[in-house]
């Protein structure tokens, strides 16, 4: 069931979507070579608490840390570690979650870290155009997959590949709420995009094939034939005049 939101509830989940940008804008300034992801981690946790709000992920299905943080080949939910020491030309994505006054924020980028390879620069650069693309359709009157078909789309005019395993989602009081949001489908079809509709809006995008396997740990997913992947979220909110970014300061 999609739960439509206020003006007065998007308020709200606009307050979590704004520690969820400041604390991507902070992180991103420590990316660099020799931090380890849970340095990372340890830093958003600090943030967001400071901040006084909580960490949506922490907890979440026994998911650990604060953040998720996968690095080159691992697609989405890698766990930040003491291990996992970044160096030049790995492909960093961070996704975090908020929850301020009940209400959830969920946004992701992915950052080069020291100098990438051109390869990994033109993925970055297509899986964030993709996700404007997708928000620029979320508007009152489209059609759900007009969102997905956008962004799939360009993926594939630039010769990368959508990942099908994991999607977008509605988002409010849950973190997930319905409904999903795929990264690819055909335009025309889908739900009716309704003013008040709150989406989390994430293309996954790998530099070879679209599939995906989950880890041991039970949570990264890598790309199944090791290619690199990238990943940008944004959650936002549907108005009578077009999308509005909720996750952007
Ligand atoms: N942005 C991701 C999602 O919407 C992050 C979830 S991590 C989890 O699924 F730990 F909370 F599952
Ligand atoms: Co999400």
């Amino acid at each position: 069931m999609v739960i439509l939101k206020s003006l007065q509830e998007i308020e709200k989940i606009r307050k979590a979507g704004l520690v969820v940008a400041d604390v991507l804008r902070e992180i991103r300034q420590l990316v660099r070579p020799g931090i380890s992801t849970l340095a990372l981690d340890e830093f958003a946790e600090q943030f967001i608490r400071a901040a006084g709000a909580k960490p949506a992920f922490k907890g979440y299905r026994g998911y650990p840390r604060t953040v998720c943080t996968s690095v080159n080949e691992q697609v989405i939910h890698g766990i930040p570690s003491k291990d996992i020491v970044l160096k030049a030309g790995d492909l960093l994505s961070i996704d975090v979650g908020a929850l301020v006054d009940g209400f959830y924020g969920d946004a992701a980028v992915t950052v080069p870290v020291g100098a990438v390879r051109p390869e990994a620069e033109r993925l970055t650069r297509v899986t964030e155009e993709a996700l404007a693309l997708g928000i620029a359709e979320a508007k009152p009157g489209n059609r759900l997959f007009d969102i997905s078909s956008a962004i799939q789309r360009h993926v594939e005019k630039n010769g990368f590949s959508v990942v099908r395993e994991f999607v977008g989602h509605g988002i409010g009081r849950s973190l997930h709420e319905d409904p999903q949001v795929p990264n690819f489908g055909e335009r025309g079809r889908g739900p009716r995009i309704q003013s008040g509709m709150v989406l989390a809006i994430e293309p996954m995008v790998n530099a070879g094939g679209s599939r995906t396997v989950v880890q041991e740990d039970q949570w990264t997913a890598v790309t199944a034939d090791g290619s690199l992947s990238a990943h940008f979220e944004h959650t936002i909110a549907v108005l009578d005049d077009g999308p509005k970014v909720l996750t952007i300061r």
